[in-house]
């Protein structure tokens, strides 16, 4: 079998495009969804995709800024930062870039949140919400991994899915929607004891390890669905997944490919929770 490819760059431009036009409506009756970014400090990568976020945002005319704060900053500061934006009427969604210093518990920067502007999902009200299956802000990478399985008309219901990872960002949240979706799920960590025997079971693979291709055709299920979460730099400069994308595009029947997978579709649904903020808050669709 040969997988079909699931392109994640021409699906996100497709949805950019529905949302331009639901984004130009919302001008039309008065509101622009506004998204503020706050990065603490200079790291190159996160410094690259809050510019990205910005960039994509503008393309869809969702207005944005991004405030720079020092790496030094106390977590004092930061809170009352957040705690002007939430009191502030034309901001709609605040993200702040994520990992923090050190110094700062991340967590009470992300309860720190107004839950109506939670637009990456991960206050504890948004978990708690996606958990009982409620209308809730969904963390944009989960989300992105849903919108490309309901886009490529992929069976999830009764289906096994096998996710390795669990983190708070991606690997528990989205193995949380397959599961609200009727898919029988199973997380596969660093710690799981003989992980070949769950993924060679996996009807639909989602793989977080942040390890260059690691998995491979001998992994996995022929005909299984395989969704790379990975980005790893190599030192040639390019990018590739947690799979190896060529031997198991042989056996799966799709696969996202690394890059213009699973990444385009993050920002792509970021921009999607903005414009659901700003609706949320100015009562428009309600
Ligand atoms: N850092 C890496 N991914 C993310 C994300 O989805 N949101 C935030 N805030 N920080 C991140």
């Amino acid at each position: 079998m040969t997988a079909q490819v699931i392109d994640g760059k021409e699906l996100a431009h497709k949805l950019r495009v529905e949302m331009a036009e639901e984004v130009a409506q919302l001008k039309n009756n008065g509101v622009t969804p506004h998204l503020t970014v706050i990065i603490l400090g200079d790291d190159p990568a996160s410094k690259s995709y809050v510019n990205g976020k910005k960039k994509a945002s503008g393309q869809t005319g969702i207005s944005s800024d991004i405030i720079e704060m020092p790496s030094s900053a106390s977590e004092q500061e930061l809170l009352e930062k957040i705690d002007v934006l939430n009191d502030d009427d034309h901001v709609h969604g605040i993200l702040v870039q994520l990992p923090l210093p050190d110094h700062i518990n991340e967590q009470h920067v992300i309860e720190a949140i107004s839950p109506d502007k939670d637009v990456d999902g991960f206050h504890p009200i948004s978990i708690g919400k996606m958990m009982t299956g409620d209308d809730a802000f969904v963390p944009c990478t989960p989300f992105g991994i849903l919108t490309m399985l309901h886009s490529y008309g992929i069976q999830i219901e009764g289906n096994h899915a096998v996710v390795i990872g669990r983190s708070n960002i991606v690997g528990k949240p989205v193995g949380q929607l397959l599961l609200n979706e009727h898919a029988t799920v199973t997380y596969c960590h660093s710690r799981t004891k003989n992980m070949t025997d769950f993924t060679r079971e996996a009807d639909i693979l989602v793989v977080a390890i942040g390890k260059p291709n690691v998995i491979r055709a001998e992994h996995i299920k022929e005909g299984s669905v395989i969704i790379d979460v990975g980005i790893n730099r190599m030192e040639d400069g390019k990018l590739t997944g947690d799979v190896d994308f060529t031997s198991a595009s042989e056996k799966a029947s799709y696969i996202t490919p690394v890059p213009k997978g699973v990444g385009p579709m993050t920002i792509t649904m970021l921009l999607q929770n903005t414009i659901k903020a700003a609706k949320g808050l100015s009562g428009i669709g309600r």
